[in-house]
């Protein structure tokens, strides 16, 4: 996610576009940058970092002078945070400056095209592609050059738009990116979100996809990618500022679990071409995949628990051996490591010591790493030797929902190009794999609409003192996650265990009362599950279920169940997380807790 603002009235634009910026902050901050149309040209200023760092070298934006203009505060996909990178970027001639939030997926054949043609590109983004692509289609109606462009690219967009010999006009473009319009006493603004603009106004147009929206100092215009002009109704905003930043959600964390089923879409499409799996960051050749004689997945907390899916995934799909970690173990214990050993680093943050450290460890017994990493251009990112970005955008919430979301459709990529080039599974898996992939995010939304049920359940559970995950292959991985999510904003004691392990010691532990969350996922394994759930019952325990839509008959073994639709049961992780999710989220709301902000807790772990 990045944040894009524009402005155009009698002020002077640039101090309305750093006070936008601001309050984006939330959605992407490796970089910031400012393009502004005076006396007859387009004055740009962008820097690596923070938006302050901006702030300071435009001397709150004074050094900028002019009265339209537009501004961006990055979250790095394609290319790492540096100057050249930050937005906003411009054509050739530098006579059309554009900001864009999204990811252009047909971007790297649209910049070979426009090499051909002798376009020159100085940085390494999917967005300077835009600029160069209006210039080609520019013959002096911005309208018609926008629509052109708009039917070459794939993927998602939100633009703001200017143009040096229409110094009075900007522009907006949205597909599949939020971004907003408002009309103000103080001049007309374009954003990416609310809280960019609420200072000026609170009647605001939502963009469409494929709409394109033209402002002038006094009117705004709207038209479809047909160049007919819409009709729009503005909408009154009721929200206050720091709700606002939270699209409207009491926490960042229910934000980002609702922001799940973009950030696997966004994570998995551009990987997925003509029915195969493309993953060319992968950085390895069909040869060295089949010459992988064994997985390591090292990482912390739920990036380690993305790992133990992930062995379950691999050993069972690509039949690798695959060992998983904590990288605060694994740095320490003198691995056995040679060249043909593949070790998988995963972090959100990028820049979890131990992770970093077990990084280091492992490059320097010669083994290759693959980092799965959500933040460009992080210490892990750079110094593995190859990085499979998860497109999840910033998460600003303490307790990972969606990066940890993302990285489970990583690992399930990788597994199916595994087994595809190791010939584990046919063509014909692979495409019916692929397909029930791309349903994940559609059945995530379908699971969101249980918020209401869970909520109901959850606060029968504000009390308690523990309580227990119990499944047995991918269902201890995902109880694993359930239990961390649970005890780490609500401060209640939860363990997650091998449901086969209950009666070697943990089964001691309940009582009449005791809430356990089962989940039954795996058909080969349901019966024996079941077994686990009447011995808890039968001693007092209150059993929660997540199970396949099938399975009605689990009713007479439980006090709750969460039905989960059908998906491949390598896949089921990325559905049964969802309600354990909502659990966490709705006992530690009804503790009257701050879920964002855990306490002891900090989003990313920079120390040992
Ligand atoms: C997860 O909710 C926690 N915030 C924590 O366990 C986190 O997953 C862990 O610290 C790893 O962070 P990373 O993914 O940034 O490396």
């Amino acid at each position: 996610m990045c944040g894009i603002v524009g402005y155009i009235g009698e002020q002077q634009a640039a101090p309305v576009l750093l006070d936008g910026l601001a309050k984006l902050e939330y959605r992407g901050y490796d970089s910031a940058g400012m393009a502004v149309c005076d006396n007859g040209e387009i004055r740009m200023v962008k820097a690596t970092g923070r938006l302050k760092v901006l702030e300071a070298l435009t001397k709150g934006g004074s050094t900028l002078p002019g009265t339209a203009g537009i501004g961006h505060t990055r979250w790095a996909t394609h290319g790492s945070p540096t100057d050249t990178n930050a937005h906003p970027h411009f054509n050739g001639s530098a006579s059309i400056a554009v900001v864009h939030n999204g990811i252009i997926e047909n971007y790297q054949k649209l910049k070979r095209k426009l090499e051909s043609r002798g376009y020159h590109f100085v940085s390494e983004t999917d967005t300077e592609v835009i600029a160069h692509l209006l210039d080609r289609y520019y013959t002096g109606s911005p309208l018609e050059a926008i629509t052109k462009v708009m039917h070459r690219m794939e993927g998602s967009y939100a633009l703001g738009i200017i143009f040096q010999d229409h110094p009075d006009e900007i522009y907006a473009v949205r597909k599949d990116s939020p971004l907003i319009v408002g009309k103000s006493s103080a001049g007309n603004l374009i954003a990416s979100d609310v809280p960019a603009i609420l200072k000026y106004t609170r009647s605001v147009y939502f963009m469409e996809n494929e709409e394109i929206a033209k402002l002038t100092r006094d009117d705004i215009t709207f038209y479809n990618i047909d160049e007919e002009e819409l009709e729009k109704e503005p909408t009154e905003i009721s929200w206050d500022l720091s709700a606002a930043e939270k699209g409207g959600y009491d926490y960042f964390m229910m934000k980002e679990i609702y922001e799940q089923p973009k950030a696997i879409t966004d994570t998995i499409s551009p990987r997925i071409r003509d029915g195969k799996i493309v993953i060319e960051e992968l950085g390895m050749t069909d040869e060295e995949i089949a010459q992988i004689s064994k997985i390591y997945i090292v990482a912390c907390g739920s990036a380690y628990h993305a790992g133990v899916t992930g062995k379950y995934v691999l050993e069972g799909m690509a039949r690798i051996p695959v060992e998983v970690d904590l990288a605060s173990e694994f740095r320490y214990r003198n691995p056995i490591l040679d060249e043909q050993t593949l070790v998988i680093v995963i972090s959100q943050s990028g820049e979890t010591a131990d992770s970093l450290a077990a990084l280091r460890e492992a490059k320097a017994k010669g083994s290759r790493i693959l980092g799965i990493v959500n933040v460009v251009g992080s210490s892990i990112a750079r110094e593995a030797d190859n990085v499979f970005y998860t497109w999840a955008g910033p998460e600003i919430s303490v307790a990972t929902t969606k990066a940890y979301s993302t990285q489970l459709a990583a690992l399930y990529l990788l597994a199916m190009k595994f087994s595809n080039v190791r010939g584990t599974i046919t063509n014909e898996e692979l495409t019916s794999m692929i397909e029930q992939l791309q349903q994940l995010p559609r059945q995530i939304e379908f699971l969101l609409g249980s918020h209401d049920r869970i909520q109901k359940f959850a606060n029968r559970f504000l009390a308690a003192d523990h309580i227990f995950f119990i499944g047995r292959g991918l269902d201890y991985a995902i109880s694993l996650e359930g239990s961390l999510k649970l005890k780490e904003i609500s401060y209640i004691h939860s363990e997650a265990y091998a449901a086969g392990e209950l009666k070697h010691g943990t089964i001691s532990l309940i009582e009449d009362g005791t809430p356990v969350v089962a989940v039954l996922t795996q058909e080969e394994l349901y019966r024996k599950t079941i077994s686990n759930i009447q011995e808890v019952r039968t001693r007092g325990a209150f059993v929660m279920t997540v199970t396949n839509a099938n399975h009605t008959d689990v009713e007479k073994n439980a006090d709750f169940v969460m039905y989960l639709p059908e998906t491949n049961s390598y896949f089921t992780n990325s559905l049964a997380v969802i309600p354990l999710q909502l659990f966490a989220y709705y006992v530690a709301l009804g503790r009257g807790l701050d879920v964002d902000k855990p306490r002891n807790l900090a989003k990313s772990v920079t120390v040992e």
